[in-house]
């Protein structure tokens, strides 16, 4: 069986990982021969296909590493039109590729399915750092990008306690808060903005006067995910990309809200924005383990012929679902996860100044 792997989508620590054990994997339950291609659907896409072969030795050494050996993009749309698809299915007869593994996130999810019309079998690989892609509770690739904003909450807050400031960290994540939550709980926030939670800006001015009031700590750390916005207020959107899976790029709305905020503050307020840095680097061990897993239930399926389903991880357990199933769906914070609920209880503002939608009201015990 020849099998081809392709990374699509914006690249995220663990790819190298999921390669890693999807190929040896492939190479030493099913002597499989391996095809890497170059670039995501790009490889695919052209006059003539961009692989190479990925043997034992090509894919040892890299378990480690971030990025992805294969190269990515985040712009290839196979399903472009007609010709495309022609092309497409070319390249996949020309290289005798009897499957492929797509390792992306939703909108690679999407393609990889569509490509069921020109009879290209696939199995995917969940990865993002944003941890927003349906039926699957942990992507790889989200716990380093935690570990990174958390360490970057961490050294603002030290400036920010010398100059009595207002410091707003934004991290990526898409229209899901996962990153900015679990960042700003472990980062120790003051204030946690998500997009699944229009913020008021009163709620917002009332916490950071009372932390200027405050004599041991005059400072106020805001942690806002990228796709946040204000009650009634629009997205901020950094790029538009055409033709794209994904054409609506996010970014910047630490500098809108820094403008919101500043007059009506004494401190000073700063924004950051963590942006690509949240993606780059060595994954950690536990990603470089959910990613071995990923990869090698990856080759499971493919072995199994159990095909167009993508790999998940559901209650602290691997499994699969049906590719269609994910396709183009997002998985965001509930209004009542418990995480929420306990960042209100211990005092962080959500940028609300009512209840949380379907949450216990504080002071509400929970049943033990
Ligand atoms: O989906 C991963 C992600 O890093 C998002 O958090 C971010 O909005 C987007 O990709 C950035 O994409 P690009 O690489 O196209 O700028």
């Amino acid at each position: 069986m020849r099998v081809g792997v392709l990374t699509g989508g914006g690249d995220c620590p663990g790819l190298n990982a999921v390669i890693r054990a999807v190929t040896k994997s492939l190479i030493q339950l099913g002597r499989c021969e391996v095809l890497g291609i170059a670039d995501g659907f790009e490889g695919l896409m052209g006059k003539a296909p961009r692989a190479r072969p990925l043997a034992w030795d090509q894919v040892s050494g890299i378990l480690h590493m971030g990025g992805t050996i294969l190269g990515t993009s985040n712009s290839a749309n196979p399903l472009r039109d007609t010709a495309t698809l022609a092309q497409v299915q070319r390249n996949v007869g020309a290289l005798g590729l009897d499957m492929v593994v797509v390792i992306g996130g939703d909108g690679t999810m999407s393609l990889a399915h569509g490509l069921k019309q020109i009879g290209l079998a696939c199995v995917g690989v969940p990865k993002t750092i944003d941890n927003d892609i349906a039926l699957c509770e942990r992507s790889f690739g989200f716990d380093t990008a935690v570990a990174t904003a958390t360490e970057a909450l961490h050294r603002v807050e030290s400036t920010a306690s010398s100059h009595h400031r207002v410091m707003i960290v934004e991290t990526m994540g898409r229209h899901a808060g996962w990153l900015a939550l679990e960042a700003g709980i472990a980062g120790a926030a003051d204030i946690i903005l998500l997009p699944e939670i229009d913020y008021d800006i009163d709620a917002i001015v009332r916490r950071c006067r009372e932390r200027e009031r405050e004599r041991r700590q005059r400072y106020t750390i805001i942690c806002i995910g990228e796709g946040a916005k204000a009650r009634g207020g629009t997205l901020t959107v950094r790029e538009r990309v055409e033709d794209s899976p994904d054409p609506v790029r996010l970014g910047g709305v630490a500098h809108v809200l820094r403008q919101q905020l500043q007059p009506h503050l004494k401190s000073e307020v700063r924004a950051t924005v963590l942006g690509y840095v949240q993606r780059g680097g060595d994954p950690t061990p536990f990603d470089r383990v959910l990613a071995t897993r990923f990869g090698h239930h990856a080759a499971q399926l493919v072995l199994g012929g159990r095909l167009d389903r993508m790999v998940t991880l559901q209650g602290g357990r691997i499994d699969s679902v049906d590719i269609a199933q994910v396709a183009n769906t997002q998985r965001k914070v509930p209004p009542d996860h418990e995480l929420l609920v306990m960042a209100r209880d211990i005092g962080v503002c959500l940028g609300i100044s009512g209840a949380l939608h379907g949450a216990r009201q504080p002071g509400q015990r929970v049943a033990l």
